[in-house]
């Protein structure tokens, strides 16, 4: 039966975790996986994670199933965190959001149900997104086609050449934005933007599909939802794959949701119908336990305050850490070079450096990054920090 496949290539993003886990030189350091670090190197567990696990666990009196679309107060409350409680989509009952397993499984949802309603539709992505977009978008039977975004010389937004490519693009045709954070870039747009990206969207009618994987990790989190927001408020119908893995630190619980915005509520209970079904005939229904402990936590408002203040923390710490990274480059090579660190949001910013450059830097100094210069900001250190400046140095 499996004669025909091949063996493949480690995953270029997966694939660096397992050789990071096998490497022992002690000063190893790992900038390649998006996950968020702590001063350790730890992944850590959200105290308002750990408190509502513990409430969830005494107040659990079944396990029987919840159905497809998920915990209720889970999709509640991240529609409300996403679109804001009171967004005239909602109160206009024209939204509807599904549990997913994980922002991969509701991007991979809405593929499905894209497919189902147009049939090979195409779907354009930024030069570059992230890599596993491709596959999750593309394998549902969407054609993937590219817009303009990264200039990798001025390290910042290809506007114009963006909005050129986006006027071209015809109505029936999906357009996947990242609503903050960009992956694998850290280039966001600003809200003057996002203002025009919704004028070329009403002007052409095309519909816009936003991935919202590091909501709260940029700037704040109604500015980080300023785009998707603005959208919201003014096209016909918006798609919105989140996810909680980031910004709760709940990434093998497999939290994530599926926004779905349409003209009238008729038109909503027909969609939100058939993402179901969707989902019925692919895992049938999302697990329950990481989606609970994020229900309960935005359905309190002390332990929201709680995790704002825990996401605060994090999005703090890495962009100080962007601010120290571009002082100690600059300070090192007396050049500004690398001062467009702090202007990026997110996890993530390419450091410019060639393929083979970051073979060099794996092979010689255990510092592990994406081929395409990719960092996880977060992995920085103070203690690995200065390693880090002085290794990259060392390969220019
Ligand atoms: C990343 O881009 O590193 C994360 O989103 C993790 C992943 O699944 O690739």
């Amino acid at each position: 039966m499996f004669e025909t496949l091949k063996a493949l290539n480690p995953d270029p993003i997966l694939g660096l975790l397992a050789a990071y886990r096998q490497d022992t030189n002690p000063r190893r350091v790992d900038l390649g996986v998006g996950v968020y670090k702590d001063e350790q190197g730890h992944t850590p567990i959200l105290e308002c994670v750990k408190q509502a696990d513990a409430a969830h666990r005494a107040e659990e009196t079944t396990k029987t199933y919840v159905g497809p679309a998920g915990d209720p107060d889970f999709d509640t409350g991240i529609e409300q965190l996403i679109f804001g409680a009171d967004h005239a989509a909602r109160t206009a009952r024209r939204l509807r959001t599904l549990q997913a397993p994980g922002g991969c499984g509701a991007l991979r949802i809405a593929a499905e149900l894209l497919n189902r309603a147009k049939a090979g539709a195409a779907i354009w992505v930024s030069d570059p997104t992230w890599a596993n977009h491709v596959p999750l978008l593309g394998d549902a039977g969407l054609e993937i086609k590219v817009y303009p975004y990264y200039d990798g010389a001025s390290q910042a937004l290809k506007a114009n050449a963006m909005f050129e490519a986006l006027e071209k693009i015809p109505a029936g045709d999906l357009v996947l934005l990242h609503g903050c954070c960009h992956n694998p870039c850290g280039v966001d747009l600003s809200p003057a933007e996002w203002d025009q990206v919704t004028d070329i969207t009403l002007r052409r009618g095309f519909t816009p599909f936003v991935d919202l994987a590091y909501l709260g990790l940029g700037i704040g989190l109604d500015e980080d939802a300023y785009g998707v927001r603005k959208l919201a408020s003014a096209v016909p119908e918006l798609i919105v794959a989140s996810s909680c893995s980031k910004n709760f630190g709940v990434y093998r619980e497999r939290v994530g949701a599926l926004s779905l915005m349409l003209e009238t509520p008729e038109q909503a209970d027909v969609v939100f119908g058939q993402a179901q079904n969707v989902a019925r005939g692919v895992y049938s229904m999302p697990p329950n336990y990481g989606a609970a402990l994020v229900g309960r936590i935005l359905r309190d408002p002390t332990a929201t305050a709680a995790w704002t203040a825990e996401l605060g923390f994090m999005r703090d710490r890495i962009n100080g850490l962007r601010s120290q990274l571009a002082d100690k480059f600059r300070t090192k090579l007396n050049s500004n070079r690398f001062d467009f660190i702090p202007n990026q949001r997110g996890m993530f910013s390419f450091l410019g450096l060639s393929k083979e450059q970051v073979q060099r830097l794996k092979a010689e100094y255990s510092i592990y990054m994406v081929d395409s210069s990719r960092i996880n900001v977060a992995g920085v250190s103070q203690s690995n920090m200065d390693y880090v400046v002085d290794a990259v140095c060392s390969v220019l």
